[in-house]
């Protein structure tokens, strides 16, 4: 038992004896000291690490969570959710360490998802940055924010494929492509953990929402999922696997049931794949209530069913469903549990608090001090500030931007121009919205007194026009009017699924009067998915893309709009054209007709009243700036197993008058496989910054593992054959040559 000073509020050195966790000594290797910590508890004491609790914040006084003390007190939960605040985890904390009969601490949770207090634009906004470096830094910022105010254990990264924008929480993702989300996967886990998990400002990662949460049927979220191995293991299963290969300390399974068995209890996703095929040694927490909700699904009769399923299965901890507190010591005493299932699963959430170096100091992460100096903290503004800028794509502009700074009259106008919280978007963690620099704010900056108007115009729901004479009167007086549209927060994230794109509410309506003014319009779309821009094209001058752009969105948007910034983001999802297109990804097959096999060009693959292009490509985005490509080569026409790996290299060059950056895309195309293969894959990036008619040649690596799939006979591997590169700016890059993988 050590002893150690308090440093308390009533300004007297108080020594109390502050128990500490009995455990082996900290030189042995964290398996010895899990071995021996498991060796001294019983069977309900082994339980209570499984079981995980969403807190309210208080353990006293009216709204309190009494009822809880008890149970954390005999050690009953291993963890908690959303209580945070380096003092409150205190409190909690001591609860568990001072109470318990082994002090094992507990760990915090929160979804620190794009952000901590420091609100980062939502993941499908930085995904279009495809600036793997500052994706990091912005989650190397959360964790510290995050570890700072009392928390463990995030869950993120989201690495869903999400390629259906019906779906409210393609928002959470890096979108629709298996590369670029593998990239993002792993440069989030390691801006959570980095290489020393355990150091101080690291946290808990965790892989979510295992697998194919993102293929919901009809892009209903929490609505049943069916896709077959092939695409499970092509599309689905790659940025789960860089997490794991980033060494991702935990999993979240999905809501969803895969081909008939819920991920929650699915024994081919938690066992064979990812335990039994990719190693993983972390553990795996269900989604809330994800065991109870399997009564709904009806693949059990009653929750201890639930339970053994889930656990038998792979899943460890139980979030909120009570379904391990209530069954599963009984399932072990019975038999129907082996101990040695239960030893495993508690020795992978002990092993998480020895390497988190929780025993050794429980309240590591409760220095109010710290949490006061670090959350928010300048540098992390400037840096979402930064990302908020490089996260914005251009679609669309006919030269209104960027704005010419001297003496014009700017009118912002729409219900997302100064709205904070719509600003923050879904999940925005501890944002707080007074902390948020609107657009309107940055803008009058920018555009100061009267160079400024602004008008709400409308809400995003409902059709109350009332507000349009408010912003007629704006734009009168203004030279360029910048139309905020798109969707609130609330209308992004979990539980959004949208039958319709379009924009919501009376927004087109305004954006008819606004164009009927006569002066240029920007559109800046702030919105967590897609939305469609047929009917708005002809209305606007030009599109930005500023996503939900985060606590310094306002100003990381307003340096593009001005051009203190040239933006250079890219669409990290296809943008359709209507919703009927849905699911359209740039990686699709070719079908047997792709192009009409008659004279009168009626048979073949497409509708009758829209194209098959999207409005906007994959890859898309536009610059202040061109580039042009030039110059492929190939270092040689073969790609010999266990030869030279083949470079690609072709020169990019800054056409324009200002410097910009440039996302140097490679895509590769398989012509013929042992299953019909994409008719594009992206298989290599590279972000480049070149000064106005500066040329550079970008090389990238090809070797016969990068051309790997799911062949006929289910196993992984490349095919000999022909195959042909491309390189450029999106994915209908039109730099192209041929060449030839050998048979091994
Ligand atoms: C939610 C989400 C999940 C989140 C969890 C805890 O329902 O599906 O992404 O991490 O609950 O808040």
């Amino acid at each position: 038992m050590h002893l150690r000073l308090l440093l308390p509020s009533l300004s007297m050195l108080v020594l109390l004896p502050i128990a500490r966790p009995a455990t082996a000594p900290t030189t042995l290797p964290v398996e010895d000291r899990v071995r021996d910590l498991l060796s001294r508890m019983t069977l309900e004491e082994k339980v209570g690490q499984l079981v995980q609790y969403s807190g309210r914040d208080t353990l006293t006084g009216p709204g309190s969570q009494a009822e809880l003390v008890p149970l954390i007190k005999a050690g009953g939960a291993g963890s908690m959710l959303n209580v945070h605040g380096a003092a409150k985890t205190r409190e909690w904390q001591k609860l568990a360490v001072e109470s318990s009969r082994l002090h094992i601490p507990m760990l915090f949770a929160l979804d620190v998802v794009h952000g901590c207090r420091t609100i980062f634009p939502i993941p499908l906004g930085t995904a279009a940055s495809w600036d793997l470096g500052a994706i990091e830094q912005a989650e190397r910022i959360a964790a510290i924010e995050a570890s700072a105010t009392g928390i463990h254990w995030t869950f993120a990264p989201m690495v869903d494929i999400a390629r259906d924008p019906r779906w409210g929480r393609i928002a959470e993702s890096a979108g629709e492509d298996p590369f670029l989300g593998s990239t993002i996967a792993r440069a989030r886990v390691r801006g959570f953990q980095t290489d020393r998990l355990g150091a101080p400002g690291t946290i808990l990662a965790c892989a979510k929402h295992f697998a194919a949460y993102g293929a919901v049927q009809a892009g209903r979220d929490y609505f049943t999922t069916d896709v077959t191995e092939r695409v499970l293991r092509d599309v689905y299963f790659p940025p789960f696997r860089a997490a794991v290969d980033a060494g991702v300390a935990t999993f979240m399974a999905g809501f969803n049931d895969l081909d008939g068995t819920p991920c929650t209890a699915n024994a081919f996703l938690l066992d064979r794949v990812l335990r039994g095929e990719w190693g993983f040694r972390g553990f795996v927490i269900s989604d809330w209530q994800g065991i109870s909700e399997m009564l709904e699904h009806g693949n059990v009769a009653d929750l201890r069913d639930a339970a053994r399923q889930s656990f038998l299965a792979g899943l460890d901890v139980d979030m909120e469903a009570q379904g391990y507190e209530k069954h599963l010591a009984e399932l072990v005493r019975s038999g129907a549990v082996p101990v040695a299932r239960l030893d495993a699963a508690v020795g992978a959430v002990l092993a998480a608090k020895f390497r988190l170096g929780l025993f050794e100091d429980p309240y590591r992460n409760c220095d109010e001090a710290q949490e006061k100096a670090l959350l928010f903290a300048p540098a992390h503004r400037e840096a979402a500030r930064d990302l908020a800028r490089r996260s914005a794509v251009l679609l669309k502009n006919n030269g209104v931007l960027p704005l010419k700074a001297g003496g014009i009259t700017v009118a912002v106008v729409g219900p997302l121009a100064d709205s904070a919280g719509d600003q923050l978007g879904c999940w925005s963690g501890l944002g707080e919205r007074s902390e948020v620099v609107t657009l309107r704010a940055a803008l009058a900056e920018a555009f100061p007194g009267a160079r400024l108007r602004y008008a709400q115009g409308c809400l995003t729901t409902g059709d109350d026009t009332s507000g349009f004479a408010a912003a007629r009167q704006a734009a009168a007086g203004a030279d360029v009017i910048v139309a905020a549209l798109g969707e609130t927060a609330n209308q992004s994230g979990e539980s959004t699924s949208r039958a319709s794109l379009d924009l919501s509410g009376p927004q087109l309506a305004l954006l008819r009067e606004l164009h009927a003014t006569g002066k240029p319009v920007v559109l800046l779309l702030m919105a967590g998915r897609p939305l469609l821009l047929e009917a708005v094209d002809p209305l606007v001058d030009a599109i930005l893309v500023g996503w939900h752009p985060g606590s310094m969105g306002g100003p990381g948007l307003a340096d593009v709009l001005t051009g203190a910034y040239n933006p250079s983001g890219k669409l990290p999802v296809t943008w359709p054209r209507s919703v009927g297109q849905i699911p359209l990804f740039y990686a699709h097959k070719n079908s047997g007709r792709p192009t009409p096999t008659d004279p009168e060009g009626k048979y073949f693959s497409h509708y009758i009243d829209t194209p098959n292009t999207p409005r906007f490509r994959f890859g898309f985005g536009l610059s202040y700036t061109t580039f042009a490509y030039d110059s492929l080569r190939l270092s040689a026409p073969v790609l010999q197993p266990g030869g030279p790996a083949l470079i690609v290299t072709a020169r990019v060059r800054n056409a324009g008058a200002r410097a910009g950056e440039e996302v140097v895309q490679l895509y590769v195309r398989d012509r013929v496989g042992s299953v019909t293969r994409p008719v594009r894959e992206l298989k290599g990036f590279e972000k480049i910054a070149l000064a106005a008619g500066e040329s550079r040649e970008v090389s990238f690596r090809l070797a016969p593992a990068d051309l790997a799939f799911c062949r006929a006979d289910m196993t992984f591997g490349p095919e000999p054959g022909a195959f042909d590169v491309f390189v450029g700016g999106d994915s209908n890059a039109a730099l192209s040559a041929p060449f030839t993988l050998t048979a091994p």
